[in-house]
Order: structure tokens, then sequence, then C-alpha cells
């Protein structure tokens, strides 16, 4: 990716993500730092004006926006129609930091109440649920069940995974209404430039 056009800010984001890593040994460590930064990115003007642009991810698409070539984590972005209903998962041994950019979203966790012994079956429950304004960053961590829901308008979130599934990883995933269990592929990764 040519660095030197990137929005500046994003840039800088990319830049401090990268020193976290660096300076910081282990990965809850590293994502804490993160989940400041990215707070930080999801309330400047000129990204939450520069995503009024980014192309929809319907069809379980994320924006690619950066992958690290030394460090390996990634950052995505999620651009959602009014109301559309986020499927319940977690995203496998991967801790993640998921950010509102625009407009509101529904950000859920629930707790898994049996012993997982079952086959392709998993009782959950809601745990809690925040609303999403933008600069509401939530850091999930490894294994953690969650969901997104967007909100009455489109919404727009930047997400930072400490390292890339999609292809590599099966993640888990739920059904409230049947209890059913499955792991399945990430979303499909479309490359985009914030610049
Ligand atoms: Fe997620």
């Amino acid at each position: 990716m040519n660095t030197t056009k990137r929005l500046p800010v994003f840039e800088k984001f990319i830049q401090d993500v990268r020193a976290a890593w660096a300076e910081l040994q282990d990965t809850e460590a590293r994502m804490k730092r993160v989940k400041v930064l990215l707070e930080g990115l999801v309330k400047d003007p000129t990204i939450q004006e520069h995503s009024k642009n980014w192309p929809s991810t319907e069809g379980h698409k994320n924006l690619l926006l950066y992958e690290d070539p030394d460090y390996q984590f990634v950052v995505n972005a999620v651009v959602r129609t009014p109301g559309r209903y986020g499927r319940i998962h977690d995203h496998a041994h991967a801790w993640t930091a998921y950010g509102v950019l625009d407009g509101t979203e529904r950000l859920e966790r629930y707790r898994r109440i049996d012993e997982g012994k079952k086959e392709g079956y998993a009782l959950i429950e809601l745990e809690s649920l925040a609303e999403g304004n933008p600069g509401k960053v939530d850091l999930v961590p490894p294994f953690a069940i969650h969901s997104e829901k967007g909100g009455p308008t489109r919404s727009v979130a930047v997400i930072v995974r400490s390292e890339r599934l999609v292809g590599r990883t099966l993640q888990g995933r739920y059904d409230a209404k049947t209890d059913e269990y499955r792991e399945g592929e990430g979303p499909t990764q479309v490359p985009f430039e914030v610049a």
C-alpha cells in the first residue's frame, strides 16, 4: 500500500498502533492501547466525513483498510445498511477493538450457559448491551460472544484485529433462537484505501 497518499489521521493511527506493537509484549496490553488509539480515531471529523463515501459491506464483507506486514494486525471497516442485523459470533483466539465511526449501533455481549459438550449446540443468553455512538470502542477479548446490530441509519465501524483469521481460523457462530452452534469463515476482505 502507498503510505504517502493515506488520509493523514489514518496514517498516524497506523503508526501509533505499530508503536504499540513494538513497545508492548503481549497481545492484551497492545490491544488495550489500541482501544485508546481507536477512540481517538473514531472521534476524528475528517475520517468521519471520509467514511460517508465508503461502500456498503452487505453480504458478509469487510473493507480491508490495512494489514501490517511486520506485526500482522489488521484494520477493517464495516458499513451497515439501516437496521442491519449482525449475527452472533466470536473471533476465536484473536482480540478485536470495534469502534463506531458514524451512525449508531447496538453492541451486544452474550454469555454461554451450557457446558459446550453437545455437538452443534450452544445455549447463550444476553449479558450486556451498549449503545454505540461515534467515538465508542468495544474491546472484545478472545472467544467473547457478541453481536453488533445496525441502528436506524447507515452506520460505519472501524475494527482492529490482533491478527487476520480469514483463510486461517474458523470462528464460532451462534443462533440465540435455535441454540445452534457452528464454525465458519469470517467476512470476505475487500481492499479499500483510506486516501
Ligand atoms: Fe465481531
